[in-house]
């Protein structure tokens, strides 16, 4: 499938948030980013204009991969909604594999957080933070393919499927976190990538290169495959 995405954009999001509660301490979480930078790789070998918006991660940029770092789950937004603005081409997917922190500090302490005489918890107010994906997918320059992860602990495909449907997403690549050594850190994962009526279709146990280059053929058919009925109907 060498460059069966030429002529395409496509946008990637990668690696944890960071949520600072004070200058020296953060909520974070144990993405590596690897998964994300290994899709931004497999989409610019098949030809694709790849943009990844990393997180705090310590990974080389692919080659040929235009990159922009973040570190807090605003900081994301921002940079992904503003490749979706109108001063850019428009994108032909949004691969969102991120994962992206769900809530963050209500406040930033200016100064280092101490420890109380007598007090033996501390209480943070946490806030949700803006949902990037299911902003994308209703985005009045939505691309023509959305593309979510789910990182589940359980009960993996009713929470992905669930995903799929609430932000209205076009497939779901849902992973089991938190048992063995799949999902966050590891080199290796396994997707069970789901769709619209009915579609199904698990991609490893294999390295995450690997998983990355199978998804992008995927995404690629269906690029081809929407392009060819839309110019039909022209
Ligand atoms: O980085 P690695 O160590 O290689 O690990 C890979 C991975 C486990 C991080 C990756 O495969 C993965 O599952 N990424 C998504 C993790 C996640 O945050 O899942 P979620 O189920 O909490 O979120 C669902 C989707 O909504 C994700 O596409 C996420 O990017 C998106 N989201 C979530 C919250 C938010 N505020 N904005 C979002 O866009």
């Amino acid at each position: 499938m060498i460059n069966a995405l030429a002529g395409c954009r496509v946008l990637v999001s990668a690696g944890p948030t960071f949520e600072d509660i004070d200058p020296v301490r953060f909520l974070g979480n144990r993405s590596s980013g690897k998964m994300g930078f290994a899709i931004a790789a497999a989409a610019v070998e098949r030809g694709a204009q790849v943009c990844l918006v990393a997180g705090p991660v310590s990974l080389p940029t692919p080659v040929g991969v235009t990159r922009i770092d973040v570190r807090s789950a605003a900081q994301m937004h921002t940079a992904v909604m503003a490749q979706l603005s109108i001063e850019h081409s428009p994108c032909d997917a949004y691969i969102g594999a991120a994962a992206v922190a769900d809530f963050t500090p209500q406040a930033f302490a200016g100064s280092k957080l101490k420890k109380m005489p007598g007090e033996d918890t501390l209480t943070l107010e946490l806030v949700k933070t803006r949902d990037i994906l299911a902003e994308v997918a209703t985005h009045a320059q939505r691309p023509r393919l959305v593309v979510g992860f789910a990182a589940e602990t359980d009960d993996v495909v009713a929470y992905a499927r669930g995903k799929l449907q609430r932000k209205r997403l076009d497939l779901i690549c849902a992973n089991r976190v938190g048992v063995g050594a799949t999902g966050f850190e590891s080199d290796d994962n396994t997707l069970l990538v789901l769709g619209h009526e009915g579609f199904q279709r698990t991609l490893g146990p294999a390295a995450k290169t690997e998983i990355a280059g199978r998804l992008l053929d995927l995404i690629s058919e269906r690029l081809i495959t929407e392009r060819l009925v839309t110019e039909r109907l022209r």
